[in-house]
């Protein structure tokens, strides 16, 4: 099952046509100053005098960092009148998960596993930022992160290749639609090509050592779905692969995104990615530092200065060729054609307020629902039942309007965003006596003098409700932690809270996986909801209370310590698997010999498993799978086989459940993942209902680059999966013939 279609918004090459004698008119028409300065991207050019006197001589290209119509009005006059040749500016924003809307943070909206929501979501934000005159947005985010000490696991959508192109798909087509010249419509940039998600450590920015073969496996088929999306523009990455920075990366940006992708937007560095080549010792100064990025297919600088400063020499020193420069302003100018720029530069003030309107907002709060998972939920706990009369509700990121939004919120507003406090009073109030106390004043708290208040509180309450987890500054970028834990004196909230005897619902906000094992142990139930984003606090009042039920599954790999890390379910087999019972450290015994433990991979303090698996969650009620089967027992390395299985709902509430459907190579040219997924479905069930659900899986989808880097079927033994997460046994043999 493959969302990405064949067809792209760029292959309407006939459309094309004419723009692309539109473009050779006005290159032929340019100078080279002017053609080098649509290849340069000034951040927030209204507070800058000389900034604006480079756009009124039409050497700016795009400008970022503006974010209301009347700036960005002015800035387009002044660029399409009072410059020789009047061509528009393009102009973009970090919008991630929201504009004024703010939807969940990506890794949350991953966990939906619901490309059409995600699409909406995006639809959503395009809608309210063009508004303002913001055409260009710097998402989908398509990194593979596989480790969560990095923070901007927080913006991707987690550690799965075919989950993250689902849905980095579908938020191109949200923000860009079938024509990306329509009103509401914004650019969309696949970002950050390549690898980023692989720093060394998990620290951001650092260095990454991906091998091709692992590359165009794992890391490039994100990208590569945006792309036959449609995706109008690319950013590079800061990070430097196998000692070479992805910005001045030939291999990447021209073999792969060029000739074998046919990519025809634009590529943009991410800020001043050019310019730290000379941190990285990549290049000597600046001048090097432009004529390594040009001429490996840099098309725009963000921000720094090395091309704008430097181009025009290099060009005349016969460095850099006319037609490389040529050619990225091309690139440049097409997606400003493709954008209707040329027609319609300027913003109409919108007849009514475009932000926050009710239909936004429910989308915002179907997209909360959605991404939480459930983790835990002892003798059914949830949903609350009318036995309940007094909530407690405790800690700090209860009513917490700034960091419920998460990582990467320029334009949300905290006073739009909807607390579990306002909503849990505001929709069932009327249901429940609510008690409050912070416990904590943020995260990173150790002052436990209020914690007598929230024992108090517990004591009173027939349930407490805890909400803690990380701060929105905690992820994102530049934001790694080398310990998951909880911060500041959470956990012993959690602790004191205990002490009242009353069954705690924990209900975290986080911007990645946390190694919170222990916590989760100690409470009675836990909903896991990311940073759910402004209408948070309804999603959650609504699951607590049932009249939503959890669907959400985790889109990437929860370690039970950060020392296992980097840990993720599509791992290769070794040579030496650990058996299901690995030896536990309390269990060695003294004087044990050498190999008395095993030769096999594991930790031996933490096992060979993580806490919690990809694709993970609860529901309020109970799913069963069985029957599995498919159409045949092999296939044609050009055939299909439909795979089938019956679900059944065996509880009392209707809900939904994400099947997923995993396959398994037994052996191939190279080793092999021990899963793969390969196709998800969310099917909603009422109590008591059993339904057939069937994928159609083709050859064509087993295909991976093996031993000669090419990519390709290889016949052999596969096993078929289809379960509730990446633990799922239930499973059939395939053969795949020639
Ligand atoms: C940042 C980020 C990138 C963002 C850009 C513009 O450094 O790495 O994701 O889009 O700069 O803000």
């Amino acid at each position: 099952m493959l969302i990405v279609g064949p067809e792209t918004i760029f292959a309407q090459k006939s459309a094309d046509a004419a723009i692309e004698k539109k473009i050779d008119r006005l290159l032929g028409k340019m100078t080279l100053k002017e053609k080098i300065g649509q290849m340069y991207q000034v951040s927030g050019p209204t507070r800058d005098a000389a900034a604006m006197q480079l756009i009124r001589e039409g050497r700016v290209g795009s400008v970022l960092n503006v974010n209301n119509r009347e700036d960005i009005n002015r800035l387009q006059r002044l660029a399409v009148t009072e410059t020789r040749l009047g061509i528009p500016l393009i102009v973009g924003r970090d919008v991630i998960h929201g504009y004024h809307t703010i939807f969940p943070i990506p890794l949350g909206q991953a966990a939906t596993f619901d490309p059409e929501l995600v699409k909406e979501g995006a639809r959503v934000a395009a809608q309210e930022a063009s508004s303002d005159g913001i055409n260009w947005t710097f998402a989908p985010m398509l990194d593979i992160a596989r480790d969560a000490r990095w923070g901007r696991i927080a913006e991707s959508f987690g550690e799965d290749p075919f989950l993250a192109s689902v849905m980095g798909a579908a938020m191109v087509k949200g923000f860009q639609t079938e024509r990306l010249s329509d009103k509401g419509t914004l650019a969309a940039c696949a970002k950050h090509f390549i690898g980023y998600g692989a720093a060394e450590g998990g620290r951001d920015y650092n260095s990454t050592n991906i091998p091709e073969r692992l590359m165009r496996n794992v890391y490039f088929p994100s990208f590569q779905a945006a792309v036959q999306a449609g995706a109008a523009t690319v950013m590079t990455s800061f990070n430097d692969n196998d000692g070479v920075p992805s910005t001045a990366n030939p291999f990447i940006l021209k073999k792969v995104l060029r000739d074998e992708w046919h990519f025809d937007g634009f590529v943009v560095s991410d800020w001043t990615s050019p310019e730290e080549m000379i941190n990285h010792g990549f290049a000597a100064d600046r001048k090097e530092a432009a004529l390594r990025s040009v001429n490996a297919g840099l098309d725009m600088e963000m921000v720094s200065k090395c091309y704008l400063n430097n181009l025009e020499e290099l060009v005349k020193e016969g460095k850099v060729s006319i037609s490389t420069i040529d050619n990225a302003v091309r690139n440049i100018l097409r997606v400003k054609f493709r954008l209707g720029l040329f027609d319609h530069p300027y913003t109409d003030t919108p007849s009514t307020n475009p932000f926050y309107t009710d239909d936004n907002l429910a989308k915002a709060k179907k997209a909360a629902v959605e991404s939480v998972v459930l983790l835990k939920n002892t003798n059914h706990l949830l949903p609350l039942t009318s036995a309940v009369k007094t909530v407690a509700v405790i800690g700090p990121l209860a009513d917490a309007q700034h960091d419920q939004m998460g990582t990467w919120v320029f334009d949300g507003e905290n006073g739009h965003t909807q607390t579990p406090l306002m909503a849990i009073r505001k929709m069932y109030g009327d249901r429940v006596n609510v008690l409050y106390e912070q416990g904590l004043a943020f995260c990173r708290d150790t002052n436990k003098s209020r914690f007598p208040q929230a024992l108090e509180a517990a004591q009173k309450a027939d349930v407490v409700f805890l909400f803690v987890g990380e701060e929105s500054i905690m992820s994102g970028e530049a934001h790694s932690f080398s310990n998951l834990g909880f911060k500041g004196a959470q956990s012993e909230l959690l602790q004191e809270l205990k002490k009242s005897g009353k069954p705690i619902v924990m209900v975290v906000m986080a911007g990645r996986p946390m190694t919170i094992m222990k916590e989760v142990a100690a409470a009675d139930a836990t909903l896991y909801v990311w940073h759910p984003g402004t209408m948070g606090g309804p999603a959650i009042a609504d699951l607590l209370f049932g009249k939503e039920v959890p669907s959400g599954k985790l889109p990437a790999t929860f370690p039970k310590e950060s020392g296992q890390i980097p840990f993720f379910y599509n791992h290769n087999n070794t040579g030496r698997p650990a058996p299901e019972n690995v030896m536990t450290l309390d269990r060695i015994p003294l004087n044990a010999g050498q190999t008395s433990l095993g030769n096999t991979s594991y930790y031996l303090d933490s096992g060979n498993r993580p806490w919690l698996p990809f694709g993970f969650g609860l529901s309020y009620t109970d799913f069963a799978y069985g029957n599995l089967q498919l159409s045949s027992g092999s296939m044609k390395k050009t055939g299909y086989v439909t795979v089938s299985c019956d679900l059944t709902n065996n509880g009392t509430l209707d809900a939904t459940e994400v099947v997923q459907l995993y396959v398994r190579d037994i052996a191939g040219s190279i080793t092999r993942p021990v899963k793969e997924l390969k196709g998800f479905q969310r099917i909603a069930l009422r109590s008591g209902e059993t339904k057939k659900i069937s994928f159609e899986l083709k050859a064509e989808d087993l295909a991976f680059y093996g031993i000669d880097n090419v990519k390709k079927v290889e016949p052999g033994d596969f096993l078929i999966f289809i379960g509730g997460d990446s633990d799922t046994k239930l499973c059939q043999k395939l053969i795949v013939t020639e």
